[in-house]
């Protein structure tokens, strides 16, 4: 298994371009299920989690190739061939992202054999509101063997809320409902910028949608959708897993391919910590100054602060000035990155969903192993701000949602090498 050696110590300096929101690439692929043909996507990132959802979308018959470049990159799904509606257990055990083909196959194909995605690293995690939604469309559920059986004639129209705004839920409802005969009504949906992303996209499609990034999404059904050609937003948390690692390393950087307005929250908080955050027009400069303050953070949806940079905050916050208190609200268990920090020398004390940070004048480089994705780029950012050597171990993990995150960071002056 490939691990990280870093040597910590050295600020991060220079310019980094940020990829493709992995979050907003993988519904958008989903999305080409609505449509028969070729379908397009640029500035998709070459990950782990892209390479799943191509052969989950390979494995129904669609044809799937990406192609990547210095430059660019895109993917093209051609649907003409997808004739085989089955997301098998070993590809949605790897990424729970998979149930986002439900919504498009009840729609398009009326029929779905998808794994339920079981329980993952940082919660529970179901997807009863997705399916209590595609039933109240019309679409008949049942469980057999670990699989969500459904079958559905032309889905309908219908009004839905959701008891707590869920983003892939509401994903897959939009998709669901831009083919249903009627109106569907969305309310308490995710704001998140990747579900515009997505409505966009579905609109390009000729879907009638109105209302994303509101709490109140309206679809007027249409009969037919036609393949998209489309440009994926950048990745909001690797944006925010730079800037966090300017300021934990004292650094200077630039960084480009930034939406600065969806990144709000992150540099609040970031400036809070004394950090200096600057939107220009070349980018977001971040410039970490020495010890940072210590702030609390509670996660929430969009526009609040991110469950998906809690983990990389929390790194920032162990060598405070003082005591933070990080209040976890959207999954109950992502503090798993909080006891591999402890091996750093971090002080942590977990209550339920409170972590309570007091901050150390430095962490020591530890062999440290990651748990998921973003407790991966947790322990990497600590590593980097830490005196002497770390090893991060399970480096898949980190491989599934940033892309050449080494190399971006060699380039930046760290000093970090890929090991077998
Ligand atoms: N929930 C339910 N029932 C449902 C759906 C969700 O109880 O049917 C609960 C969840 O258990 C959770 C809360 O609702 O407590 C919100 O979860 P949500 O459904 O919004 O999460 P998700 O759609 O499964 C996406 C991202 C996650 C990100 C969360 C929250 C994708 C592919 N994944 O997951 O990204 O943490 O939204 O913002 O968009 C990551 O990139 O590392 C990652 C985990």
């Amino acid at each position: 298994m490939e691990k990280l050696r870093i040597k910590g110590g050295a600020p991060l300096k220079g310019t980094v371009t940020i990829s493709g929101s992995k979050n907003a690439s993988l519904p958008i692929m989903t999305a080409a299920i609505l449509a028969e043909g070729k379908s397009v996507l640029r500035g998709v990132p070459a990950l782990r989690d892209v390479k799943t959802m191509g052969a989950l979308l390979a494995g129904m018959g669609a044809r799937f190739a990406f192609e990547d470049s210095s430059d660019s990159s895109l993917a093209e799904i051609d649907t003409s061939g997808l004739n085989n509606p089955v997301a098998v257990y070993e590809l949605v055990k790897t990424m729970r992202a998979s149930v986002l083909v439900l919504g498009p196959l009840a729609a398009k194909h009326g029929r779905a054999k998808v794994s339920l995605p079981g329980g993952c690293a940082i919660g529970a995690r179901p997807i009863n509101m997705h399916l209590a939604g595609l039933e109240k469309m019309g679409a008949s559920v049942e469980l057999e063997g670990g699989y969500v059986l459904l079958k559905a004639k032309r889905l309908k129209g219908a009004s839905i809320y959701f008891d707590v705004p869920t983003v892939t839920g509401t994903e897959n409802l939009m998709m669901a409902a831009a083919l249903a005969k009627g109106v569907t009504v969305l309310e308490n949906a995710a704001r998140e910028p990747e579900v515009i992303d997505l409505a966009n996209t579905l609109v390009e499609m000729g879907a009638k949608i109105e209302g994303a990034g509101g709490s109140l999404i309206e679809i007027e059904g249409v009969d037919e959708l036609k393949p998209f050609s489309h440009d994926v937003i950048p990745d909001r948390i690797e944006t925010a897993t730079f800037a966090v690692g300017a300021a934990i390393t004292g650094g200077d950087i630039l960084i480009k391919n930034v939406i600065p307005e969806h990144f709000d929250a992150v540099s609040i908080k970031l400036r809070e910590t004394g950090a200096e955050v600057k939107k220009t027009p070349a980018g977001l400069k971040v410039k970490g100054r020495g010890r940072p303050e210590s702030v609390n953070i509670t996660t929430m949806p969009y526009p609040g602060f991110p469950t998906d940079v809690q983990a990389q905050f929390m790194a920032l916050m162990c060598i405070a000035m003082g005591t933070s208190r990080i209040n976890e609200t959207v999954f109950e268990n992502r503090f798993m990155h909080a006891s591999e920090l402890q091996r750093m020398g971090a002080e942590i004390e977990i209550q339920g969903g409170i972590a309570t940070v007091k901050g150390v004048p430095a962490l020591k480089g530890a062999e440290v192993m990651a748990t998921d994705l973003r407790a991966s780029a947790s322990l990497v950012l600590a590593a980097l701000a830490a005196k002497g050597e770390s090893v991060v171990h399970r480096i898949y993990h980190l491989d599934r949602g940033y892309e050449q995150m080494e190399k971006k960071l060699l380039a930046l002056g760290a000093d970090v090498q890929r090991i077998s």
